[in-house]
């Protein structure tokens, strides 16, 4: 009898390992609900601050909220983001959120997500050209573009009758992102009116987005480009402002006003606009080289995501504030806009220290 019954209580130890070894037992999966399901996050490259800040609020919050989270950063090469996808879903990611590289490329990849019922989150940049985009989460692209152009127009007073004429010349960001047109469109409708009564002059001409788009958004394109505005129209008159869409810009166009002497009395730095506050730039405000930055605060984005990533497992309609501007030239993909403000040299210690997104001295 003792024999059988320890043969028995050895019989159920054995099975209780196997149901745990298969992951019948159900296992603690931090304090959220998403009880260790998979989410793949793909960011397009670690060049730039704001993803790494992007990738790793994400990552924080998602594990927070119970996930488990395969978080991949592309190089800013569009296979690559294509492969580590397509690796999220083989290793079976319930929900893909992507910052895509080239928003016109993830059509394929996006396919096979589909077949395996996998939903798709569009981060901060829109995935075009493709129906199996299910939401978008950004900021209010077009608005930056409306907060970059009235800066410069309430820093010259230009509603005031102000009539300058003031020298412009006006960046674009990368030609496959998406953004870019919305950020460009905002600004250049906010501009128009004082371009158009020549109040505001560009001297080199170029505003079409082939003649003014840096790819990959690189600071070292900016600074090429802005090299040669210098030289071939700037030899005997400062320029007054440079519209940079974004801060990766806006650095090469600083060093390149360096450069060239910007940063004394006779040539004092052009009113320079950004988008990002990302630390290098920050200081640029403070140092006097670059008048403001859109501030994109990418912990709001995050939790929007994440709320989005809830809502989807639970079936029920995520959150959702636009669902007219962002058509994918398949369909408008429902989307919730974020609100972006502006930073400035007044303001950054609220908007930035105040709010514990840097500390003062990641600042010096
Ligand atoms: C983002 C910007 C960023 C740019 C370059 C855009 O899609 O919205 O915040 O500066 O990409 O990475």
């Amino acid at each position: 009898m003792k024999r059988i019954l320890s043969i028995l209580l050895a019989a159920v130890m054995l099975l209780s390992v196997a149901l745990m070894a298969t992951g019948c037992t159900p296992t603690p999966a931090g304090s959220g609900g998403g009880s260790g399901k998979l989410i793949g996050v793909a960011m397009p490259t670690k060049s730039l601050q704001r993803w790494n800040q992007d990738g790793a609020n994400m990552k924080n919050l998602l594990e927070k909220a119970g996930y488990t989270v395969d978080l991949q950063y592309a190089a800013d090469s569009v296979e690559m983001q294509v492969s580590q996808i397509e690796n999220m879903i083989t290793k079976g990611a319930e929900i893909l959120v992507i910052a895509s590289i080239d928003g016109e490329s993830l059509g394929g990849v996006l396919e096979q997500a589909a077949k395996e019922n996998i939903k798709v989150i569009a981060y901060d940049r829109l995935i075009k050209g493709t129906p199996h985009v299910d939401y978008y989460a950004t900021f209010d692209n077009y608005k930056v573009g409306v907060l970059q152009g009235q800066y410069i127009i309430d820093t010259l007073k230009l509603a005031e009758g102000e009539k300058g004429p003031f020298t412009m010349e006006v960046f674009g960001g990368s030609p496959d992102d998406n953004n870019a047109y919305y950020f460009n469109g905002g600004a250049m409708d906010t501009l128009r009116p004082y371009i158009d009564s020549g109040v505001l002059v560009i001297k080199s001409g170029q505003t079409d987005m082939e003649q003014i788009a840096i790819p990959g958004w690189k600071s070292e394109g900016a600074q090429a480009r802005m090299d040669n505005l210098l030289t071939a129209y700037y030899a005997d008159e400062n320029v007054d402002i440079v519209l940079s869409p974004n801060d990766s810009l806006a650095q090469g166009i600083v060093a390149s006003l360096k450069a060239a002497g910007y940063g004394s009395s006779s040539k004092p730095y052009p009113i320079l606009t950004g988008q990002d506050c990302d630390i290098t730039n920050v200081k640029q405000l403070i140092a006097g080289e670059q008048s403001m930055s859109v501030f994109k605060d990418t912990r709001t984005l995050a939790e929007k995501v994440v709320g989005m990533v809830e809502a989807i497992m639970k079936g029920t309609e995520p959150d959702i504030n636009d669902t007219e501007t962002y058509d994918n030239g398949v369909k408008v993909v429902p989307s919730y806009l974020c609100d972006p403000v502006f930073a400035d040299v007044n303001n950054y210690k609220e908007l930035l220290i105040d709010s514990g997104y840097y500390t003062e001295d990641q600042l010096k």
